[in-house]
C-alpha cells in the first residue's frame, strides 16, 4: 500500500493528537525488510480513526431502529438494564458483563446490519479446492458477511430480529463461527472489537436506561424506513430521527 496518500490530511491529524510521539520510533528495523517510519505510524492512526468511527455509530443507529420497531425487545432490555442499575444515575462498564440480553440485542442487530458488509479483500496464497471449486493461488476473495448473516442454512427465520437466538448459542465476536462475522476473521479481523463492542454496549445501555424512545410526527413503528445505503460502511438510507422522554 502506498502510505503517501495519507500525507496531507495527517498534518492536521498530528495537530489533533499531541500525545503521540512520532519520533520515538526507530527509522528502520533492518530485519524484515519492512520499514516502520513516521508515515507508517500516521497511516495506522488514520486507518484506526476511519475504521472506528462510522462502524460503531452506524451500528448504534441500526440497533436503536430495531428497538423502536420491536417494543417487546426494548421493554425487555429496559427491564434488564434497570434491574442491574439499581437506581444509580449511570450505567458503567462494570455493569455490562451482567447484561446478557443487551449483548444479545447488539449481536442480533450486527447480524442483520453489519457495517462492513464485504470484508477486507483477501488473496489466496496457494491453490485450494473448496466445496468442489478449484481456486488458484492469487485469486482475490471477497467475503459477503452480510449475506452470510442472513443465510437460511445457518439462521432460522433469518430476516426476523430475534435477540433470543444469541442467548441460546455461544457465538463470540472473535470470528471463529463463520456463520456470523461482523468483525471479520483471521489475521485481518477487526482489531477494535473490544473497543467497538464496549462503546455500543455502554451507549445503548445508558440510552434505554434513561429514555423511552419513539418516532416523531405520528410515524408508526412498522413504517420506519429500514432501507440501506451502501458505502464503505452500510448505513440507513433515511437517518433515524427519534423522540426521547426521560424515564426518571
Ligand atoms: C461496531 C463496530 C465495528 C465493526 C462492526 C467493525 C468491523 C470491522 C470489519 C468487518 C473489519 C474487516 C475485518 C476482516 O476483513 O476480516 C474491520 C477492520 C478494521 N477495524 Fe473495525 N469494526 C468496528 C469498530 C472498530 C473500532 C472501534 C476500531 C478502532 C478503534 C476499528 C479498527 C479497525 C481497523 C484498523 C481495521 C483494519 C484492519 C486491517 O486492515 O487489517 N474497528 N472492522
Amino acid at each position: 500500500m502506498n502510505y503517501n496518500i495519507y500525507q496531507e490530511p495527517m498534518t492536521q491529524l498530528r495537530a489533533a493528537t499531541p500525545l503521540i510521539h512520532f519520533n520515538k520510533f526507530s527509522p528502520k528495523d533492518g530485519t524484515t525488510g519492512f520499514t516502520f517510519e513516521r508515515d507508517t505510524v500516521k497511516a495506522i492512526i488514520l486507518d484506526v480513526f476511519l475504521a472506528g468511527m462510522d462502524t460503531a455509530s452506524k451500528s448504534l443507529e441500526w440497533v436503536t431502529s430495531e428497538l423502536i420497531r420491536h417494543p417487546r425487545v426494548l421493554e425487555k432490555l429496559q427491564h434488564e438494564v434497570k434491574e442491574i442499575a439499581q437506581g444509580r444515575s449511570m450505567i458503567v462498564e462494570e455493569d455490562l458483563e451482567k447484561m446478557q440480553y443487551l449483548k444479545a440485542v447488539i449481536k442480533e442487530s450486527l447480524r442483520l446490519h453489519m457495517p462492513a458488509t464485504l470484508l477486507a479483500p483477501r488473496i489466496s496464497t496457494q491453490d485450494v479446492k473448496l466445496m468442489g471449486y478449484d481456486i488458484p493461488a492469487g485469486t482475490q476473495v471477497i467475503i459477503n458477511a452480510w449475506a452470510i448473516g442472513r443465510d437460511p442454512m445457518s439462521w432460522e427465520e433469518p430476516e426476523e430480529f430475534r435477540p433470543e437466538r444469541f442467548l441460546e448459542n455461544s457465538i463470540s465476536y472473535k470470528g471463529l463461527h463463520f456463520e456470523w462475522l461482523p468483525f471479520g476473521a483471521g489475521r485481518r479481523a477487526c482489531p477494535g472489537i473490544q473497543f467497538g463492542v464496549a462503546i455500543m454496549e455502554l451507549a445503548l445501555a445508558n440510552i434505554v436506561y434513561k429514555f423511552d424512545l419513539g418516532l416523531p410526527n405520528g410515524v408508526k413503528q412498522e413504517d420506519l424506513d429500514m432501507s440501506e445505503k451502501y458505502g464503505i460502511v452500510l448505513h440507513k438510507k433515511s437517518p433515524l430521527v427519534v423522540t426521547t422522554s426521560p424515564r426518571f
